[in-house]
């Protein structure tokens, strides 16, 4: 079954948001594999977000990050990373819907409360970097 990386940032903790975050992928149907909280360190931030080291953000991106605990978790279902993306709207929050996590919750693209995979290539190394294989759950182990 098709697997995403998300992850609460420490905006969203600090608003106390993981609730109503967990609730929308549950309701919508997707499973929970895994899931913690945690402090990133910074090398991780940096591996996590290696795409877009030579952005002028990158240093603003790695602060962040670490800032505070972030909620990394595992979700799977059908569609599961497309999906996750739809639910959680533009990445920049002026132009997410309404209905959306940041459209609802954001305002600036730095603070915009959850990051998502965005293919299938970066959920699987995503998942890779954030947890060891005994940390999740197999659904589909008596199928
Ligand atoms: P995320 O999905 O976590 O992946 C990369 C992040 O870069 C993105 O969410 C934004 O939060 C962040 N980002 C994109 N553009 C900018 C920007 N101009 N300034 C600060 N952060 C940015």
């Amino acid at each position: 079954m098709e697997k995403t990386f998300i992850m609460v940032k420490p905006d969203g903790v600090q608003r106390n948001l993981i609730g109503d975050i967990v609730s929308r992928f549950e309701k919508k149907g997707f499973k929970l594999a895994g899931g913690k909280l945690m402090s990133i360190p910074n090398a991780l931030a940096e591996e996590h977000y290696g795409e877009h080291k030579e952005r002028p953000f990158f240093g603003e991106l790695v602060d962040f990050i670490t800032s505070g605990p972030v909620f990394a978790m595992v979700w799977e279902g059908e569609n599961v990373i497309a999906t996750a993306r739809q639910m959680m709207g533009a990445t920049k929050p002026a132009e997410a819907l309404p209905g959306t996590i940041r459209g609802d919750y954001g305002i600036t693209v730095g603070k915009n409360v959850i990051h998502g995979s965005d293919s299938p290539e970066s959920a699987e190394r995503e998942i890779n970097l954030f947890f060891d294989k005994e940390e999740l759950v197999d659904y589909d182990k008596n199928d």
